[in-house]
């Protein structure tokens, strides 16, 4: 396994296997890896021949009072753990390879301005940029996204349409502990207490998600059901607890597919995400 820093090299690496009919994957990360990053590069490498991650804390999608210097990087552990599940390539870039002199940046109306991007207006713009640049990059046949950032995932999926890519977009469950914290770089920022105090997230979905098994069809009852569960939490400060439709985010009132229900939450100064899909 490789890790190269410039856009040539990639374009150089991938043509080659592209000139040998081999299938390209994509797996975009900001590194710090864990086991849900784990989950994205195996199920990548069982469905493609090669495997590229790229793992670039990307500055455009932190908002100037956000995490972006302290956002945790170990690229030697990363390293480990991209050649463990099979990848073939890491992409490195400093941003100066990525955003030299750049002045053209992706936006996107609507879907982008709910749920996060009402506390993150720049957000997803940054994300979208970075990632249509890593597709022109890459250019990979499929393209592996989390569903912990189910909003992600959506905008990205609106992206792909609008603009034309030819990628193929895969969703992928999200990886939980084994107490049922979903998997992110950002569990590091939680001392012991707030660790204990960050399993209200899940353990208000799972009330959530158990209230629909046994027939709840009002979409806002699911969504009191979390509130209440969270709020019992005192480290707790719920930024939104929404229920919306998967496809265009906008508000259900009642429960069917595909509902995404979907909380962010303060867990002393850490922002954490986690949701279901109905
Ligand atoms: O999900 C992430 O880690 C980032 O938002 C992504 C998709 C790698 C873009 O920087």
């Amino acid at each position: 396994m490789k890790i190269v820093k410039t856009i040539d090299e990639v374009r150089n690496i991938v043509n080659s296997w592209k000139k040998d009919g081999l299938s390209v994957a994509l797996v975009p990360t900001m590194g710090y890896l864990h086991e849900g990053h784990k989950s994205l590069i195996t199920r990548a490498a069982a469905e493609n021949d090669r495997v590229v991650v790229s793992d670039f804390v990307n500055p455009t999608q932190f908002a100037p009072n956000e995490d972006f210097e302290s956002y945790p990087r170990d690229i030697d552990a990363d390293a480990r753990l991209c050649e463990d599940a099979g990848a073939a390539l890491i992409f490195n870039p400093e941003a100066d390879e990525m955003y030299q002199d750049a002045l053209t940046f992706i936006d996107m109306n609507k879907i982008t301005k709910v749920l996060c991007g009402k506390t993150r207006p720049i957000h997803f713009s940054g994300v979208c940029t970075v990632v249509g640049k890593l597709f022109n990059i890459v250019k990979p046949d499929r393209a592996y996204f989390g569903q912990k950032d189910a909003q992600q995932l959506c905008v990205i999926r609106k992206m792909v349409k609008d603009l034309n890519f030819d990628v193929e977009i895969i969703g992928c469950p999200i990886i939980r502990e084994p107490d049922g914290l979903a998997k992110s770089s950002r569990n590091t920022y939680l001392s012991a207490e707030e660790r204990q105090a960050a399993l209200c997230l899940s353990r208000a979905l799972a009330l959530g998600k158990a209230a629909v098994d046994a027939g709840e069809r009002d979409a806002e009852k699911v969504v009191e059901i979390v509130r209440a569960e969270i709020s019992r939490e005192p480290l707790a400060r719920i930024d939104y607890a929404e229920a919306v439709d998967f496809n265009t985010l906008e508000p259900v009132s009642e429960v069917k597919p595909p509902m995404l229900c979907a909380v962010a939450v303060y867990i002393g100064k850490t922002r954490l995400i986690d949701n279901f899909i109905v």
